[in-house]
C-alpha cells in the first residue's frame, strides 16, 4: 500500500486524466455545481441506461480529445448512502482505475461526501501481498496517487483530518494483512516478535515492547503457551506492548487487548485434514489486528493506555507435542484437561489472559481466529461477539464501532448453563466441548481467566479472511479489527 492522498480544493477536474465523478440512483451524478463539460454526455449515459448510480456501478467517459478519461461511480439510493457505500465507491474506482493501467486519479466529491470512507476503500482495495512475486507482470497494479477535491463551501480541514485518519488505520490494517499473509514458514513467533519491537522502536518512544521467551515464560508459570508450543522448533513468545499518553492516564481508560498469535495451526496432534490446511497460516489474525492497532497507535497521541498481549506459538505434530489427555496447568493455577490439540488457541489465551490482571485494565478485548462454529454461526459477515457481564457495559459501543468501520460484531449468549460444555473430570476444565455450541464453549473457557476484568471476546475466525475478492479487500488476510479497535479507542472511556 504504497499510495499518496492528497486533499486539494484547487484542482481543477478539467486539466486531470483520471476523473472521478459519483452520483446516486435518483439524481444521476452530482458535481455539486462544478461547470463540467462531461456532465452532458454523464446524463445522456443515464437516459440511456447505461449508469444507474447503483453502489459501485461504474462506466467510464471519454472527453473530446479522446486522451482522459472520466469515471463515473455510483453510490446507490440516496437515502441509503453510508460509510459503507463511501468505501465501496473508493474501491470500485481503485479497482477500475488500476485494471485500465491508471497511475493516479482526481475524485471530485458531491457536497457531504465522506472523505475519509472514500479514502479507506482506495488504500484498502488497492492492497497487494506481492512480496514473494519476482516478475513485475505478475504483480497486480493499483494507481499510485489520488487527490480528493472537496465541494465548494466542505470544510477543507475536516477533509484533511478525515483523510489522515484514514491513512493512519490503513496503514495499521495494512501491517496486520502482511503478516497474515506472510507464509509459515516466515511469519513465525520470533517474526511477530520483530515486527512489534520495530513497532516500538519506530514510534518515537509512544510504545514499548518487551518480549518473554521460552525461559521467561517457563518463570512466569506460562505453562498453557509452552505446552501448545512444546512441538514446534521455533520458539513460543508472549509479546507484550504497551502505549501511554504523554503525562498520566486517565481514570478509566486503560485497555488491555489479547490476540491469538498461532503462527501456522496443524492441530498438532489432533491434526487437521490436508485439505486447505494451507490457510491455517492466518491462525494468528488475532494477534496481527493487535500489532495493527499499536501500529496506527504509534502515530497518534491518544488520551488512554492501551496495553497488547500476544501469545505466539506454532502448532505442531512432534515427539515433544502436547497430546490429548494432558493435564494444564495455567498460569492462573487452573487446570485444563486437553481433550483435542486443535482447540489451541484458547490454551495459549488463558494464560495471556491471566497476564492482563497485572495492568488492572478497565476494559479486556480479545481477538481470535478461534472456531470454525463461530464461522458455521455467521459466516462472513460479521465476528462473534461474547462478554461477560462487566464487560456488557462496553458493547453497544463496540458494536456501533463494528457499524461505523464495517468491520462487524454480533453477540453470542454466555449464559452459566453453558459451562456444562467445559466440564472435565480430572482438571478444573477441558479444552473442548460436544458438537454444538462450539463458539461460546470456547469463550466459557476463556472467561475463567479474563473474569478478573470488563471482557469481551471476539471470535473472528470467519471474519479475518477473505476468501473471494469482495468490497475493500482483496484475497487473503484482511486486517479485521484494527479499524474497528482504533474506532473504538478514540471514544474509550469518554
Ligand atoms: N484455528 C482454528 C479455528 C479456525 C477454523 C479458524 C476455521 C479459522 C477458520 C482452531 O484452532 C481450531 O482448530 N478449532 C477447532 C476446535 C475444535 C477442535 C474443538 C475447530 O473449530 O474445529
Ligand atoms: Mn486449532
Ligand atoms: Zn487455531
Amino acid at each position: 500500500m504504497t499510495m499518496t492522498l492528497r486533499v486539494d480544493a484547487a484542482a481543477d477536474p478539467a486539466r486531470q486524466d483520471n476523473v472521478v465523478l459519483f452520483g446516486s440512483v435518483e439524481d444521476g451524478i452530482d458535481a455539486a455545481g462544478r461547470d463540467l463539460p462531461i456532465l452532458a454526455r454523464a446524463a445522456a449515459l443515464r437516459a440511456l441506461g447505461d449508469f444507474t448510480g447503483k453502489l459501485g456501478a461504474t462506466s467510464l467517459l471519454y472527453d473530446d480529445s479522446g486522451s482522459r478519461r472520466w469515471l463515473l461511480v455510483g453510490l446507490g439510493e440516496k437515502a441509503k448512502v453510508n460509510g459503507r457505500a463511501w468505501r465501496a465507491a473508493g474501491a470500485a474506482a481503485q479497482v477500475t482505475l488500476a485494471g485500465l493501467g491508471a497511475e493516479s486519479a482526481t475524485c471530485v466529491l458531491p457536497a457531504g461526501a465522506r472523505v475519509g470512507e472514500l479514502a479507506t476503500g482506495l488504500l484498502l482495495s488497492g492492497y497487494r501481498y506481492d512480496r514473494y512475486l519476482q516478475s513485475e507482470d505478475a504483480k497486480a497494479k493499483h494507481l499510485a496517487s489520488a487527490t480528493l477535491v472537496p465541494a465548494p463551501g466542505d470544510d477543507v480541514a475536516a477533509a484533511i483530518a478525515a483523510l489522515s485518519r484514514a491513512e493512519c488505520h490503513a496503514r495499521g490494517a495494512s501491517l496486520a494483512r502482511d503478516l497474515m499473509n506472510g507464509p509459515g514458514n516466515a511469519v513465525t513467533p520470533s517474526h511477530l516478535a520483530a515486527a512489534a519491537t520495530a513497532i516500538a522502536a519506530e514510534s518515537g518512544g509512544r510504545i514499548r515492547c518487551r518480549v518473554l521467551g521460552e525461559p521467561e515464560l517457563e518463570a512466569e508459570n506460562c505453562r498453557a503457551i509452552l505446552a501448545v508450543g512444546a512441538g514446534s522448533a521455533e520458539e513460543s513468545k508472549l509479546i507484550v506492548l504497551e502505549y501511554a499518553p504523554t503525562g498520566k492516564v486517565p481514570a478509566g481508560r486503560t485497555l488491555a487487548l489479547v490476540g491469538k498469535g498461532v503462527t501456522f495451526d496443524t492441530g498438532g496432534i489432533s491434526i487437521k485434514p490436508a485439505a486447505l490446511m494451507e490457510e491455517m497460516k492466518y491462525d494468528m489474525g488475532g494477534a496481527a489486528a493487535v500489532l495493527g492497532v499499536f501500529r496506527a497507535l504509534a502515530e497518534l497521541d491518544l488520551p488512554v493506555k492501551v496495553v497488547g498481549l500476544v501469545p505466539t506459538v506454532e502448532n505442531m505434530p512432534d515427539g515433544r507435542s502436547y497430546r490429548p489427555g494432558d493435564i494444564v496447568v495455567t498460569r492462573s493455577g487452573l487446570s485444563i484437561e486437553i481433550k483435542n490439540t486443535d482447540a489451541e488457541g484458547r490454551v495459549i489465551l488463558s494464560d495471556a489472559l491471566d497476564y492482563a490482571k497485572d495492568f488492572a485494565p478497565d476494559l479486556l478485548i480479545d481477538l481470535a481466529t478461534l472456531t470454525g462454529a463461530c464461522v458455521v454461526a455467521l459466516a462472513h459477515e460479521a465476528a462473534g461477539l461474547m462478554a461477560n457481564d462487566a464487560g456488557e457495559a462496553f458493547v453497544a459501543d463496540l458494536r456501533e464501532s463494528g457499524d461505523r468501520s464495517g468491520e462487524r460484531v454480533w453477540p453470542l449468549p454466555m449464559y452459566a448453563e453453558y459451562e456444562e460444555l467445559i466440564k472435565s473430570d480430572v482438571a478444573d476444565m477441558c479444552n473442548t466441548g460436544g458438537r454444538y455450541g462450539g463458539a461460546i464453549a470456547a469463550a466459557k473457557l476463556l472467561q475463567r481467566f479474563a473474569d478478573h476484568s470488563p471482557w469481551i471476546h471476539l471470535d473472528i475466525a470467519g471474519t479475518a479472511w477473505t476468501g473471494k475478492e469482495r468490497d475493500i479487500t482483496p484475497k487473503g488476510g484482511n486486517g479485521f479489527g484494527v479499524r474497528l479497535l482504533m474506532d473504538f479507542i478514540e471514544g474509550f472511556g469518554s
